[in-house]
């Protein structure tokens, strides 16, 4: 394990789970590994199996069949109440226990470890603030004194009471509003950054997958894996209807949105310093057949002004003095859905891509239509 990723590695091997009495097992032969540090998020429809395949990695239900290796040890091996001490579980609808405060909501495990009561007081305070909220005002409360969206964060804070290399999560934001919900979103992955857990995320949203996951399992009933793969991979290629029916009408927009410009092929224009004789500038771009050049500044390499060649036609002295301002640039962080939204609310029909100061190339639509296509060639052959 290296220092930065304190997630363990999970490995599903021909994992079956079948209840008394069912005809079909609900976890039907899961193979499938889930790297340390990531976050994996499981979506699928109801009653594929979703909840059952996290019991069984925590063991609160034993598999029929097949292995489950955490760290590469067989999970079976282990006891089980000790084992669940390493994996924080958020339940399917909170589940907080309504006759204790949220305090000892939080600290049952710390209190399982039997850890002094300081250090749990200040574990409970240090969670409490991790998910905003506030200690003084929240400890003492009961789960039904709290809004859905604050048991939830309860419940994040009690999974997370005993930082386990591991946790489930169960539909955790599935009961609160759209506002609240992408606010818990952020700080789970704010979270995600400085901890680095692995962490098994179960929804049914896919905008909610997209955003989350570092990959997303896509799953049909007995958890069968229809695809397993980074979100940009599924959104280029979904590997069958079933899967396209989960990204539903607009794939392409969130394909634009989880696509970052410095990973796309840029455009690239004549670029020109502004002192530049302005009858070369408009020859050179006649020779190349093109109508846009870009002027950068001295030294620094920024994009500072646009000139078209029509308007220096017969044109003489620097070439700063003629076209206009660039007056938005986007830099290589931006997804394409930012470059899009860019071009729009710029006059000029192309975007300089600036990074680190420094002009690196062009967006225009086309750029982006090209990006999309070959996202989707290359997800195709892989
Ligand atoms: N204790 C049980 N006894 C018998 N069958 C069960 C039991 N728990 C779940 N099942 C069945 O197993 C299948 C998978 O259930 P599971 O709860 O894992 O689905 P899920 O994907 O989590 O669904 P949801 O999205 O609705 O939460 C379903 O057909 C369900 O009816
Ligand atoms: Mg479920």
């Amino acid at each position: 394990m290296s220092d930065d990723v304190g997630g363990v590695q999970i490995d599903l091997r021909n994992l079956t789970k079948r209840y008394p009495g069912q005809a079909k097992p609900a976890v039907d032969d899961v193979t499938m590994t889930i790297q340390a540090g990531e976050i994996v998020v499981f979506v699928g429809p109801s009653g594929s199996g979703k909840t059952t395949t996290m019991k069984l990695i925590n063991r609160l239900i034993e598999p029929t069949s097949g292995e489950i290796l955490i760290n590469g040890e067989d999970a079976r091996k282990k006891k089980a109440d000790e084992l669940r001490r390493h994996i924080g579980y958020v339940i399917q609808a909170g589940g907080l226990f309504p006759h204790m405060t949220v305090a000892d909501n939080i600290a049952i495990v710390p209190r399982i470890l039997k850890w002094d009561r300081k250090r749990i007081a200040e574990r409970v305070e240090e969670l409490l603030t991790m998910v905003g909220l506030e200690p003084e005002i929240y400890t003492t409360r009961y789960p039904r004194q709290l809004s859905g969206g604050q048991q939830q964060r309860v419940g994040v804070a009690r999974a997370l009471a005993a930082d386990p290399p591991v946790l489930l999560m169960d539909e955790p934001f599935g009961a609160v509003d759209p506002i609240t919900r992408a606010k818990l979103q952020d700080e789970l992955l704010a979270l995600q950054d400085e901890l680095s857990k692995t962490i098994v995320f179960v929804t049914h949203d896919f905008d909610e997958a997209v955003k989350l996951g570092d990959r997303i399992a896509v799953l049909a009933e007995g958890s069968r894996i229809v695809q397993y793969a980074e979100p940009a991979e599924i959104l280029a290629n979904p590997a069958d209807d079933f899967v396209r029916g989960f990204i539903g009408e607009n794939g392409a927009m969130k394909l634009l949105n989880v696509t970052r410009v410095a990973d796309i092929d840029l455009d690239q224009a004549l670029t020109v310093a502004p002192e530049a004789d302005a009858a070369e500038v408009h020859r050179e771009l006649a020779d190349r057949d093109e109508h846009w050049a870009v002027v950068l500044d001295r030294g620094a390499g920024r994009p500072v002004r646009w000139v078209n060649r029509e308007e220096l036609a017969d044109a003489s002295g620097p070439v700063e003095d003629f076209g206009g301002p660039v007056d938005v640039t986007i830099s290589g962080r931006s997804t394409l859905q930012e470059a899009l939204e860019a071009l729009l609310r710029s006059d000029a029909e192309l975007v300089p891509v600036v990074v680190k100061r420094r002009y690196r190339g062009l967006v225009t639509l086309n750029t982006v239509q090209q990006a999309i296509a070959s996202l989707r060639e290359k997800a195709k052959r892989r």
